[in-house]
């Protein structure tokens, strides 16, 4: 087990990564504390916290709104939580996204913390404190800055999480890979067969890297004024795709990144050689590397509509993250019409993309 630790102001965020599920009970305990989970979660691993009085909520990216969250806070009425009660989340992203929020809320706020069960939500959504709910489609629309107190990643947990969501997840660690200027692309390059077959040390050591780079960035840029926003990469694209097809968040922001990297290359920042290689990286795992066959020229409109209506927008242009290289991301804002130029370029047979 290894502790990353987060520290803001006055506050400190731990993140243990490799620790046990078990070990919440160093934390907490079933008098003062309540668990948030799915039922996937229930499912696996109910008997490890069943003397824990817990709120299940249902389970996808449907149930992340405002009346999951107003349902989580009816039940804490019920269980008579007060100021002092501690709220574990226990799951993926959702998960955490859900509980962070209304224990954020709850009361104007009570501690909470996670037990991050799969890959997307271990090396990204559990740390950094971004809580919150889409609002209709619209992603994470709604929501608070709000540090957990502690991050349990329990990387055993994986094994009974679905294949799809495991490669899910591993676009948020190419993601965080192609942004860290520490070694871990070339690790998660040499390594990629053993990630793949999920391979604990090598995936442990992923997850530990992953999270060392963002609690860096988080400590830097707590609320995204500026730096933070480089964990974006592939989001304003991929956020619309995911909106739009209904694609799982890391295949959208896959894809997403596939298309910053051509735009990255077109305006003569990054070498092809190097974008090929992401990309190459990305369908090596079973990931789309751009938008072809994913979106039709006819949806352009709605993809247009849907980052138009993301909040990373700023009047007529959005914050887009290019890449020079490993490490080198930069934000450049972009107009709309260039960019909706840029995806017909993208979709057309001929266009000079891969
Ligand atoms: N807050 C942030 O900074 C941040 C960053 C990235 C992504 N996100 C959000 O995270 C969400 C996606 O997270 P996710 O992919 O973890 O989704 P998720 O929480 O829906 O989990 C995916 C699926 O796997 C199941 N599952 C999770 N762990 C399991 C386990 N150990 N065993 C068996 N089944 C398990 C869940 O029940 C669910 O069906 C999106 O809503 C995205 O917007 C947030
Ligand atoms: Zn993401």
């Amino acid at each position: 087990m290894r502790e990353i630790k987060i520290t803001l102001e006055n506050r400190i965020s731990t993140v243990y990564a490799g620790e046990s599920l078990s070990a919440i009970r160093q934390f907490t305990s079933p008098d003062n504390s309540v668990i948030v989970t799915d039922g996937n979660i229930l499912r696996h691993y109910t008997d490890m916290f069943d003397d824990f009085p817990v709120i299940e909520i249902g389970t996808g990216e449907e149930i992340k709104n405002l009346s999951t969250i107003e349902n989580i806070m009816r039940k804490m009425i019920e269980l008579r939580c007060t100021r002092n009660t501690f709220l574990v989340g226990i799951g993926g992203g959702v998960v955490s996204d859900i509980a962070g929020f209304a224990a954020s809320i709850f009361m104007r706020g009570v501690r909470f913390g996670f037990v991050s069960t799969s890959l997307l939500s271990q090396v990204d959504a559990s740390v950094g404190g971004k809580n919150g709910v889409n609002i209709g489609m619209t992603k994470n629309m709604a929501g608070v800055f709000s540090q957990p107190e502690f991050v349990i990643c329990d990387h055993r947990m994986l094994g009974t999480l679905p294949r799809e969501e495991y490669i899910n997840g591993i676009a948020e660690l190419v993601k965080t890979a192609c942004l860290d200027n520490n070694g871990l692309y070339e690790f998660v390059h040499s390594n990629k067969e053993k990630i793949l077959s999920m391979e604990m040390e090598t995936v442990s050591e992923a997850v530990y890297r992953c999270v060392r780079y963002k609690a860096s960035v988080v400590e830097a840029d707590e609320k995204e004024n500026d730096l933070r926003r480089v964990l974006n990469l592939g989001h304003t694209v991929g956020h619309a795709i995911e909106k739009i097809k209904g694609m799982k968040h890391g295949f959208a922001i896959a894809a997403g990144m596939g298309i910053a990297l051509d735009i990255s290359v077109m305006n003569g920042h990054a070498d092809k050689n190097y974008a090929d290689e992401v990309k190459s990286l990305l369908e090596f795992f079973g990931l789309p590397c751009g938008i072809k066959g994913i979106i039709d020229k006819d949806e352009i409109p709605d993809i247009m509509d849907a980052i138009e209506s993301d909040k990373k927008r700023e009047s007529d242009s959005v914050n887009f993250i290019l890449l020079k290289k490993t490490g080198e991301p930069f934000t450049k804002a972009m107009g709309f019409n260039e960019l909706s130029d840029i995806i017909n370029g993208a979709l057309s047979a001929d266009g000079g993309f891969r």
